[in-house]
């Protein structure tokens, strides 16, 4: 792992945790997510990637340890992902990725196992079929319900690791106990609270759209929220369940400011990429989320250029250097930290 202080514009190694985004379609329309208001349509035409392009950006990076194989769109649509899970396994690296679980059929189950696939996380952000609803768009909860149930009497929740994932927002807080207990009557060994990550200055992207400042739970918990999280905590462990957020080790401690610079943590830049169905690679799993404007984050294309020449070319040199500085905008790391938790 990098030391802060080594950190320098190039690189030598090619990173060694990859993001493929293997589909940029989706069947949610998610309230909290850029793509059901296609905000990146222009830039990302709809793709599912193919095993070709995939062949053409793996076999570029000789060490990857850890694979994610879901960016903003449903990996459960790319019907050549076992496929892809298999390549990356047979080269040793961790594989996982996240999904809504609505596809989960027994073929899919079996196939992913077969496969060797290590970590399915399945993103729920309500425990009640309105809320559901209301929140990813699609009334599907019954349904990812008995996919879920199906799959872990079928295949237990160790291998792959099964777990629960939850967007934090004001909308849905209070549901948080509940995740809690489905987590355990499921069988699931593992829960998360995410962090809700907005466009920077909290624009409004659509009606509807819950990616907002407003429902977003970071640096503005109130005491009666900050103490259900506790109590979440508490309850986890009674129930045996690990209980955490995203990019930290506690729920509690995710979502508290930490430092007057703390993007100058993120050390992303320098060990991993994020490459979308059509090749852009993109500085991390937040910078779609959070980027105003969406070519800014663009680093170059890894399907027309060397990944080598992408990951130390100019616009690559010109992030990391935004990350060691007191005020990396217009980067959209300028919020990490300070809007939500790294
Ligand atoms: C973009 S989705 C792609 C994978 C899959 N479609 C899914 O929903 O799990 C990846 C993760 O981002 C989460 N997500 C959606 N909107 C978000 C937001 N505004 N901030 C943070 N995470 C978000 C999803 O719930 C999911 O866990
Ligand atoms: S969060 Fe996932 S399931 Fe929801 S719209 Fe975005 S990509 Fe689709
Ligand atoms: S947006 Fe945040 S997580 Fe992404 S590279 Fe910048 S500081 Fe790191």
């Amino acid at each position: 792992m990098f030391e802060l202080s080594t950190r320098t514009k190039t690189v030598a190694e090619l990173p060694t945790q990859v993001y493929i985004e293997v589909t940029n379609h989706c069947n949610s329309l998610c309230t909290s997510c850029p793509l059901t208001f296609d905000h990146f349509l222009p830039y990302e035409p709809k793709q599912h990637l193919t095993w070709d392009n995939f062949r053409r950006m793996v076999d570029q990076l000789p060490a990857i340890e850890r694979a994610v194989l879901h960016g903003i769109g449903e990996p459960l649509l790319n019907r050549d992902l076992p496929r892809f899970v298999a390549h990356l396994k047979e080269r040793g690296a961790w594989v996982l990725f996240n999904s809504n679980g609505i596809l989960l059929d027994q073929a899919r189950g079996d196939a992913l196992v077969a496969a060797g696939l290590d970590e399915l996380r399945i993103s729920l952000d309500a425990v009640t079929p309105e809320l559901y609803a209301r929140l990813r768009g699609v009334d599907a909860l019954p349904r990812i319900m008995k996919n879920l149930q199906a799959f872990v009497a079928r295949h237990g929740t160790q291998q792959p690791r099964v777990s629960l994932w939850l967007v934090g927002m004001h909308e849905n807080l209070h549901q948080l106990p509940d995740f809690v207990r489905l987590g355990a009557t499921l069988g699931v060994h593992e829960v998360y609270l995410q962090r809700l990550v907005y466009f920077g200055d909290g624009t409004l992207i659509d009606d509807g759209a819950t990616m907002t400042k407003d429902q977003s739970l970071y640096a503005a918990l109130e005491a009666e929220q900050q103490q259900l999280i506790v109590a979440c905590e508490q309850l986890a462990h009674s129930l045996g369940l690990k209980f955490q957020a995203s990019g930290a080790t506690t729920p509690h401690e995710s979502i508290a400011v930490k430092g007057s610079h703390p993007w100058q943590g993120c050390l992303r830049p320098w060990s991993l990429m994020y490459i979308t169905a059509n090749g852009s690679a993109l500085p991390c799993c937040i910078s779609p989320f959070a980027a105003t404007h969406y070519p800014d984050i663009v680093l170059g294309n890894v399907l027309e250029h060397p990944v080598l020449d992408v990951w130390n070319g100019e616009r690559y040199q010109t992030l990391r250097a935004a990350v060691l500085s007191e005020s990396p905008a217009p980067w959209p790391c300028q919020h990490c930290g300070v809007k939500w938790s790294l």
